[in-house]
């Protein structure tokens, strides 16, 4: 606080004990300087045992160039995001990695296998198209045991692992209606379900989120920890970010076609990014923060926060909340025990935004 400053200090709560928060960056609209750079490149296990690997990858539709250039590598025990808006070319990708739509030009190595040259790629691949077409006449049973017996299971394995697999997708109660009456969202899982017929090592999963429910979006994102957690190779495209939130091991980003930046999501936690900061008594978290030199702004949509000079007389507390920018889950650890040490009652310290929002608002500021 400067000496020029003629308000009496804050009293209560304690702002005498010095924060060991160090000082944020400056507050918008100057973005802080000291945030690494975001395209940093997923590294440890090699994809070329299990993984995904693309160089220079072209595909156009005529004058469409869907796909411009795209570099890639998607490790194996890990669930990649695939980022991008809408027309980005995210399907058009898919469709080369499985093998179903030849690259114009470049290379891609499936799990070693390439995906143009034979059936080897196909084999280990497991792929779900964003809108899943079914056989009018057949059960979502028999969608299985049909898909089983092109994978060249026995129809006594195909059998069992259709059963299975109606189990993890909780469809067990429609197996045996015809597949056109299922809704969208269950079509979604049974489209899961046909991806997975013959336990494939690489599973490519167009848009597998949209139309499901909360709790079927839930079942997704373990199903697909665990098969990661299993060693499978898991590239998942969505244009929804926080569907992928809490899913995704790595991100990569595409846009017009062209990749434009791959992270893992992890070291989103080492970057500068704005974090909510929730209290029962605003004044008196306002009176701390400003004593204690750390930048806030309003909560978005807030109403005004008013005059936090230490009121004549005694108001009663009212909720509310702020937004810090913070660098590290540390620094926030940090802040939290300060808070908590000068009598602030916290409710909650959370970052603002999902990891994957982050980087890619990192992304977008990067490039700006
Ligand atoms: N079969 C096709 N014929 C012509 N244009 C296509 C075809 N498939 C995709 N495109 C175009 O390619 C671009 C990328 O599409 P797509 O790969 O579906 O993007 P995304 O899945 O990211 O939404 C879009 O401009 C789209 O209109
Ligand atoms: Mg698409």
């Amino acid at each position: 606080m400067s000496t020029s400053d003629d308000r009496t200090p804050p009293a209560e709560p304690d702002a005498t004990a010095a924060p060991s928060v160090p000082a944020p960056p400056p507050a918008d609209p100057s973005p802080p300087t000291t945030r690494p750079p975001v395209t940093v490149p997923p590294t440890s296990s090699s994809p070329a045992h299990g993984g995904i690997v693309a160089r220079g990858v072209r595909r156009s539709f005529g004058a469409v160039h869907a796909v411009a250039g795209v570099d890639l590598d998607v490790r194996p025990g890990a669930v990649t995001a695939l980022v991008g808006p809408n027309g980005s070319g995210k399907t058009t990708l898919l469709l080369v990695l499985a093998g179903l739509l030849v690259p114009d030009a470049g290379t891609v190595s499936v799990a070693g296998h390439d995906p143009t040259a034979g059936p080897a790629a196909r084999a280990v691949t497991g792929w779900m198209p964003d809108s899943f077409g079914t056989w009018d006449s057949l059960t979502a049973r028999e969608v299985l045991t049909t898909v089983g017996a092109a994978y060249r299971l026995t129809p006594e394995h195909a059998e069992h692992r259709a059963a299975e697999l109606l189990d993890l997708v909780h469809l067990r109660e429609l197996a045996d209606s015809p597949a056109h009456v299922l809704s969208r969202g269950q079509k979604q899982r049974l489209g899961l379900a046909r991806a997975l017929v013959h336990d494939p090592q690489v599973l490519l999963l167009d848009e597998p989120a949209s139309g499901l429910d909360p709790r079927s979006r839930v079942d997704l994102r373990e199903l697909l920890r665990e098969l990661a957690a299993r060693g499978r190779t898991v590239l998942v495209s969505s244009h929804v970010l926080v569907e992928l939130d809490e899913m995704a091991d790595d991100a990569v980003f595409i846009s017009q076609g062209r990749t434009v930046a791959a992270q893992e999501v992890a070291a989103v936690a080492t970057q500068w990014r704005p974090w909510r900061l929730r209290t029962l008594d605003l004044d008196a978290l306002v009176r701390w923060l400003e004593a204690a030199h750390v930048p806030w702004q309003p909560e978005p949509g807030a109403p005004p926060v008013g005059d936090f000079s230490p009121p004549d007389e005694v108001r009663p507390a009212r909720p509310g909340g702020v937004v810090v920018q913070l660098d590290t889950e540390a620094t926030a650890a940090a802040l939290l025990r300060d808070a908590v040490g000068a009598g602030v009652p916290i409710a909650s310290l959370a970052p603002a935004s999902g990891a994957l929002e982050s980087a890619y608002l990192a992304l977008e500021e990067e490039r700006r």
